[in-house]
């Protein structure tokens, strides 16, 4: 197998060079992908110009991908990941190992960062042999236009949403996100990155300036939503409501907008916790979870101990809330080779190193799913330590509860 240099860009050239060989690699509109691979990478919030790592056969560029430094919500929990996009080898270099080359240095990065996780969006049955499982379903909620006739009352105006409206979008989402898995932690750094990106056509890329903001009779931006045409549906790539009407609201618009775009369906790209979700289930509508088999959002384990670390704040709350507060309890999770104890004790929960009680043997893979929600713990324990019983059961699935792993289409990479 030949070798190959694999190293962040240096120069504008070489950054031009590698955005030409991903989008041309990648998706079929070559102008759209260029467009997002400039305008949506190096002007981002973290993105460094390191972050485009590229492959080099005797000076050649021969590969490339995309890095994107995030922040993941389990719960309290936050946990750095980087994102991996864009993974590119030309036709006549393929088969000789240069992705192999470039995920080596990008899980290296990713070690090397402390970030416990890497994600991607993987084609299928590629990616598991770097270490990667699947963990991410897709949500969807459909709703035919004969279903919500008319008009909703009450809400005065529609406009196009704008930089200045950021606030309030981002306090609209995170009021929403606390029993969510996975989704990225946006700041308002993130929002401003997002609205400078140019590339509305391919789907699910975030657009801002398509979205519109709803306001009620005060004069409060209480909904918004992003929509995308499709040939047969008009899709909400993104959305956030405050109440009841302000759901009664944006189904409204979006059907309206959908009946005037001449389209017979919505599709709300939406996870099952959200209330505007929840709102759907009183009317007819579809509502659907689509799991991937070896593909799409995946995960691979990059650093165990920051991993465990980065959960006690969400551990010490699971505790507390399943009344477990004062008990002395202990669980080894033996992952790979690695063995870490929790250990809840009176003066609270903390993590140590070795073997102990309780231990329950996983893979990394196994690892990611339960911590994630994406498993059943019930399952988990039933195969792995059948003889777990009583208030050491109990504890272990205090600390792994059945969760909604999902990351907003417009925060895909
Ligand atoms: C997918 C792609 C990056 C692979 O690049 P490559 O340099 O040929 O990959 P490698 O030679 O390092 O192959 C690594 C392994 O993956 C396998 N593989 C290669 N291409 C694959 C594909 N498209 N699907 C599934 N497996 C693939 C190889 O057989 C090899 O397996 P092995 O390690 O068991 O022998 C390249 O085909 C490409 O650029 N495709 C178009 C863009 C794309 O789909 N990118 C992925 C975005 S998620």
């Amino acid at each position: 197998m030949a070798e190959y240099e694999v190293r962040g860009v240096r120069t504008d050239d070489e950054l031009r060079a590698a955005n030409d060989l991903m989008a041309k690699t990648q998706l079929p509109n070559y102008w759209d992908s260029l467009g997002w691979l400039e305008s949506a990478g190096p002007v981002w919030a973290d993105v460094e110009r390191e972050h485009t790592r590229v492959a080099l056969a005797a000076g050649e560029l021969v590969g490339a991908l995309r890095l994107l430094p995030l922040t993941l919500r389990i719960g309290r929990a936050r946990l750095g990941a980087v994102g991996i996009g864009w993974v590119s080898t030309p036709p006549a270099r393929r088969n000789r190992g240069v992705a192999s080359a470039l995920m080596r240095d990008a899980l290296d990065y990713t070690r090397d960062r402390g970030a416990p996780f890497s994600l991607l969006y993987g084609v299928p049955d590629l990616y598991h042999r770097f270490g990667y499982v699947t963990m991410l379903p897709e949500y969807s909620v459909v709703v035919e236009s004969a279903a919500v006739p008319g008009s909703y009352p009450g809400f005065v105006l529609m406009r196009p949403v704008t930089r200045d409206d950021i606030p309030e979008l981002m306090g609209i989402h995170q009021a929403h996100e606390a029993g969510v898995s996975c989704s990225i932690v946006r700041t308002a750094e993130h929002y401003r990155s997002q609205f400078v990106s140019a590339a509305p056509k391919t789907p699910y890329w975030c657009d801002w300036p398509a979205a519109k903001a709803l306001f009620d009779e005060h004069g409060n931006l209480a909904a918004y939503f992003m929509p995308q045409t499709a040939p047969a549906e008009l899709h909400i790539k993104e959305l956030g409501v405050t109440d009841c009407a302000s759901c009664g609201a944006l189904l409204h618009a979006a059907m309206a907008m959908a009946r005037e775009t001449g389209l017979r369906r919505v599709r709300f790209h939406v996870p099952p916790y959200h209330p505007f979700a929840r709102y759907l289930e009183g009317i007819d509508s579809v509502h659907q979870a689509r799991h991937f088999g070896n593909r799409e959002g995946m995960m691979a384990l990059t650093g165990l101990e920051a991993c465990l670390n980065a959960m006690q704040p969400e551990w010490t709350e699971r505790v507390r809330q399943n009344g477990l507060e004062g008990a002395t309890r202990e669980c080894t999770l033996v992952v790979g080779e690695a063995a870490f104890r929790v250990v809840l004790e009176e003066s609270g929960l903390c993590i140590k190193k070795g073997p102990g009680k309780n231990p329950l043997p996983l893979s990394p893979g196994e690892f990611i799913r339960l911590l994630v929600g994406y498993s059943h713990t019930e399952d988990v324990l039933a195969e792995k330590t059948p003889c777990l019983k009583g208030e050491d059961y109990r504890f272990v699935t205090a600390l792994f509860p059945k969760r909604t792993p999902f990351i907003w289409p417009i925060d895909h990479f």
